[in-house]
């Protein structure tokens, strides 16, 4: 039976001392357990998967197989930063699959916000078996699990409820942050050289965009939350709120309104945005946003954004809102 607590005598993971001495104890017991075999990992991009994959190139280089699924619905420059980073930087074994098509066809026409998340999840898995069948010899399956994941389903992975690999591709796992807490995750992935924005980044919904893509996704609709989503964090970021707000985004319901643009009368989408604080996305309260920033950042997005002539800023804490709309 596998150990799955953490050890009472661990030191909190605060400081780059520490977190030298964590990566170099986990590229021995990485070695130990898997040998000269080959892992394979979902490199989704976020920290948590990043930080393993940065640990496992330092251990046993080449024999880390990443699997990068683009989906369509990662944030603007996502997929490319993935690249840029692992395999140009790091020089890792990574497989980029550009499923966005596969995705936006299987999710057309469906609205329900469940049936979305069902699908994007059970094709995520489709996909990822499709790589893992490719490839000759993998033994081991490295994980993102960290230790809320394991102390509790929390509101943010218990919603990855999609089932797993099938059983003849049940590999051995590799876990090596499952006794971390987040916080120790940034250290750690800080000290591995990843880039800023990807160890300090917000939460993000395994659906990704498509729950912030109301309704069944389109693909205007779909570039119209990803570009006002980046000039939202830009914006943020320029301003000093980037770090300091826990979750922000934008969302582009289903329905159009009138406007007026160039003395022409428009009828287009809205954008929401939401700027959210919480401890743990049980409840959350609305970020007073200095009004002047809100302006320029509605100036910007009805200006550059193709098919949106409003934006509205959503002010509903959690309860009675939830943090995403779907
Ligand atoms: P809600 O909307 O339930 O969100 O208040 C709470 C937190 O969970 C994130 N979230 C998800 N994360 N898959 C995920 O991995 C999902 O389907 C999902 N839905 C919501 C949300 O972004 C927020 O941080």
């Amino acid at each position: 039976m596998e150990n799955n607590r953490r050890p009472d005598n661990m030191e909190r993971i605060s400081d780059a001392r520490l977190a030298q001495a964590f990566i170099d104890e986990q590229i021995g017991k990485i070695r130990e357990q898997v040998g000269d075999k080959k892992v394979l990992l979902a490199l989704s991009g976020g920290v948590d998967s990043s930080v393993v994959a940065a640990l496992l190139i330092k251990a046993i280089g080449k024999n880390l197989v990443c699997v990068h699924v683009n989906h369509g619905l990662l944030r603007k420059g996502e997929p490319e930063q993935v690249v840029e980073v692992f395999r140009n930087q790091m020089n890792a074994n990574l497989v980029y699959v550009d499923a966005v098509d596969r995705f936006l066809d299987k999710l057309a026409g469906v609205a329900e916000p469940e049936q979305k998340r069902k699908i994007i999840g059970a094709e995520f898995i489709r996909v990822f078996e499709e790589e893992a069948r490719k490839q000759q010899g993998i033994e081991f399956l490295a994980q993102g699990t960290i230790y809320p994941d394991i102390l509790e389903s929390g509101p943010v992975k218990a919603h990855h409820n999609v089932g797993g690999l099938p059983d003849d591709l049940k590999f051995e796992l590799v876990e090596p942050l499952k006794f971390l807490y987040k916080d120790e995750v940034r250290v750690v992935g800080k000290a591995l050289g990843l880039p800023d924005n990807m160890v300090y980044r917000q939460p993000f919904p395994g659906p990704g965009l498509g729950v912030r893509c109301l309704g069944a996704i389109t693909r205007d609709r779909l570039e119209a939350v990803r570009e006002s989503d980046a000039i939202l964090r830009e914006e943020f970021a320029k301003n000093g709120l980037e770090g300091k707000v826990w979750q922000y985004f934008t969302v582009v319901p289903d329905f159009k309104s009138v406007g007026v643009k160039d003395g022409k009368r428009t009828f287009e989408y809205p954008v929401i945005l939401r700027a959210v604080n919480t401890k743990d996305a049980m409840t959350a309260t609305v970020e007073d946003v200095p009004f002047a920033l809100l302006q320029h950042i509605t100036d910007r997005i009805t200006k550059e954004v193709k098919g949106v002539n409003r934006v509205l800023y959503d002010l509903t804490p959690k309860p009675t809102g939830t943090i995403e709309w779907e």
